[in-house]
């Protein structure tokens, strides 16, 4: 269209109309564009989505960081309870909660596993103490408690393959929780967290679909890892314009990680992936 345009704008007088015209269909782009993004953006988060990440989304909407603070901070006291304070998930506490996926399922259906319930000292225990854990059984839907009971235990239990010395995808996933990969690419890699200004709203994960696009192989996750970014992508001047505009951008980690680091980093992401 700039083309046909240029050429009959540099032949005269005929080209008044199809400039005009060239005027109104650049402006009819330029609309679409616009309109088009939050289209984009929904279609982009839909890829991202995965159990992990629908059940921190979930988590935040049915109000369980009012209670349980994710990350870090001072857990909130809670007299008259086991251990005195509400538990922090990720913060090694569920050892002496839970015992497995069926425990955490309970305490979100019913406020307390069902072994608990049957032993009148902790009912009584219950009874008395200041902050309960609430029962969601009625207010969520199966899918919705699923996809929880996951979060929870990504993030409290990740059931790695073995904590076997020289586990390569263990120490990868030591590197990640320690160079604070997780805390930007979410739980278990799981995306999703806001990313303002960039082209799908959020920071993507490892898990999800868009992996795929972003990553390639081994060679551009190095690259990623290493330099901050991915030179095939960096061709693009699409993704450079929303580069350069987001929030929060991905560090380049060269002087913090070896080679080998990198590879345990990517045999971590191998793994979580398969799962
Ligand atoms: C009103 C505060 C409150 C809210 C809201 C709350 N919890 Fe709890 N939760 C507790 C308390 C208190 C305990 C510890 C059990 C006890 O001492 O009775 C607990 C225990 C748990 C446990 C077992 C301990 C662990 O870390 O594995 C899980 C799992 C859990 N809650 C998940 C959730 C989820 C998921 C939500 C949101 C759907 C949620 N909780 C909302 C107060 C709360
Ligand atoms: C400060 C936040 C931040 C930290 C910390 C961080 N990243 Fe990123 N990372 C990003 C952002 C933002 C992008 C998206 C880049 C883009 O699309 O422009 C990204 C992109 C990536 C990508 C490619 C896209 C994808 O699907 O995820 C990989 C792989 C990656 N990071 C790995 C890592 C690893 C491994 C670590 C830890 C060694 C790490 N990141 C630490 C913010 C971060």
């Amino acid at each position: 269209m700039g083309c046909l345009a240029g050429v009959l704008i540099a032949t005269g007088r005929v080209a008044i109309v199809p400039r005009k015209l060239f005027a109104v269909a650049l402006a009819a782009f330029l609309v679409a564009a616009v309109l088009a993004l939050p289209v984009l953006r929904r279609l982009l988060s839909s890829w991202e989505s995965n159990p992990v990440l629908r059940g921190r989304l979930v988590a935040e909407r049915s109000g369980c960081f009012n209670c349980h603070l994710a990350i870090s901070g001072d857990e909130i006291p809670n007299p008259g309870s086991r251990w005195g304070s509400v538990p922090r998930f990720a913060a090694g506490n569920a050892m002496m909660y839970v015992d497995g996926r069926q425990d955490i399922e309970e305490f979100i259906r019913f406020g307390a596993p069902r072994s608990w319930m049957s032993d009148a000292g902790v009912r009584e225990r219950l009874a008395t103490q200041h902050l309960r854990m609430p029962g969601y059984e009625d207010r969520l839907s199966e899918d919705e408690i699923r996809d929880l009971v996951t979060y929870v235990e990504a993030i409290e239990n990740p059931a790695l393959p073995g904590a076997l010395p020289g586990d390569s995808a263990a120490a990868g996933r030591e590197l990640a929780k320690r160079h604070g990969c997780l805390a930007c690419h979410g739980v278990e890699g799981s995306g999703g967290l806001p990313n303002p200004g960039s082209l799908g709203g959020f920071i993507p994960g490892f898990v999800g679909r868009n992996f795929g696009d972003l990553v390639q192989d081994k060679a551009e996750f190095r690259e990623w890892v290493l330099d901050g970014e991915s030179s095939r992508l960096g061709a693009n001047p699409l993704l450079r314009f929303f580069w350069r505009r987001q929030q929060i951008s991905m560090p380049a980690y060269r002087q913090r990680l070896t080679s080998a680091e990198v590879d345990s980093l990517w045999l971590w992401v191998a793994w979580i992936r398969d799962r």
